[in-house]
């Protein structure tokens, strides 16, 4: 096990300086190698070696296991996160007149599929979060009908990470189940969800966890699993997949009842190298390392006059950090600019509402974060 970050694991960052993993990550030479090798066996024995697919599967459930902190008998491989987000609403058994209850400015997967429940008589409420207190501004909003709240635990554009725990207690102690929207958590933060009062977690592989797009981690527990009454069946959900006349049609009690299909073998190869990296390194250091860049971008932007820098409050830092120019710039030419000249040094970032997003990961070199803040220094004076 080595806990030195082998930068040939990361050939991105001899082209860019990449700072958009909060959107869709470069896959780590070891992902590569892990499907260029299921795409050199495809092409040589066809689906011969599906045994051993089996038990790359198995140990990708271990690994999504570990990082969750969760049993792997409570993982379920889905498609992306709005795939897991759309079972819940449309499994639970909603009456109406119940309530879900958001943060306000959620990104659309934890939004849309609640919001279509206004057909069965469910009001979706989205609250504005006080930054600083921002478990309690949802708590407040609990009442007698709220059936379920579902939060991202990391605010896609602001950074702002939720603590699970108190909001876990409290929608227990009001029978409401509590939901996490993680894909901008697992991969960047520790998790541990044997822990937590939480009921659903749903993070998408294609971010922090440094895989392809099209697989997603689904966690429930057993008792949440019960309460979703509709959900599609099929023949891999069974662990005796093969037995294709089954009388007893009941469904599996443990996270594979929401796989009812074939899954997304090649993604599952590149899962199970990305989670073994990430393992490897261990999830205390890539949070450690991810938020000392963090800390670094955000000292090294409050020394630049005219720039103002979001500020999540002590504690609730993630690995999204966001920015503006701190001039009025109603037409977005400021920033706009700003983008443009980043891009042109390669040095990668994402543009959201009036400011710029900078998300490092763990392996993201040090001098490389100091490329960009020698950038937006340059662009700023100028300005
Ligand atoms: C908080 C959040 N949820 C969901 C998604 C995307 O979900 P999906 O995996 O369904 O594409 C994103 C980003 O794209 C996100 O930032």
């Amino acid at each position: 096990m080595s806990h030195v970050v082998d930068v040939r694991s990361f050939p991105i960052i001899d082209r860019y300086c990449y700072l958009n993993h909060a959107a869709i990550s470069p896959w780590p030479g070891v992902v590569v190698d892990a499907v260029e090798g299921f795409v050199a066996d495809n092409r040589e024995n066809g689906p011969l070696n599906y045994a051993r697919w089996l038990k790359i599967e198995g140990q990708a459930r271990n690994r999504a296991g570990q990082l969750l902190g969760a049993s792997p008998g409570d993982v379920s491989f889905l498609k992306n996160t709005s795939d897991g987000l759309n079972l819940i609403a449309n499994g639970l058994d909603w009456q109406p007149g119940d309530e879900v209850v958001i943060p306000a400015g959620e990104f659309p997967s934890n939004r849309l599929p609640w919001l279509a429940l206004a057909e069965r008589g469910v009001e979706t409420r989205e609250i504005s979060l006080d930054p600083k207190t921002p478990e309690a501004s949802l708590v407040e909003a609990l009442g007698p009908r709220t059936r379920l709240a579902s939060v991202s635990s990391v605010g896609y554009s602001s950074g702002l990470r939720l603590d699970l725990e108190p909001l876990g207690r409290a929608c227990r102690a009001n029978g409401t189940l509590l939901c996490v929207d993680a894909i901008q958590h697992l991969g960047s933060l520790e998790m541990d969800v044997g822990r937590l009062p939480v009921d659903f977690v749903v993070a998408g592989c294609h971010k922090w966890l440094l895989c392809p797009e099209g697989l997603a981690l689904f966690w429930s527990s057993p008792e949440a699993r019960e309460r979703i009454m509709r959900f599609p069946r099929g023949w891999r959900m069974y662990p005796d997949p093969f037995t294709f006349n089954r009388e007893d049609a009941t469904p599996p009690a443990d996270g594979r009842r929401f796989e009812p299909g074939t899954l997304n073998m090649m993604g599952l190869h590149a899962f199970n190298a990305a989670a073994k990296l990430l393992l490897d390194q261990g999830m205390s250091r890539v949070e450690s390392a991810i938020l000392t860049r963090i800390d670094r971008l955000r000292q090294g932007l409050a020394r630049i006059p005219g720039v103002h820098v979001a500020d999540p409050p002590a504690g609730r830092n993630s690995g999204i950090l966001c920015f503006r120019p701190a001039a009025e710039d109603p037409g977005g030419e400021q920033i706009g600019n700003l983008y443009g000249a980043l891009g042109e040094n390669r040095v990668i970032t994402a543009r959201r509402g009036r400011g710029i997003r900078l998300s490092p990961h763990f392996y993201t070199p040090v001098d490389q974060i100091d490329l960009a803040l020698s950038v937006i220094e340059d662009q700023v004076v100028a300005v």
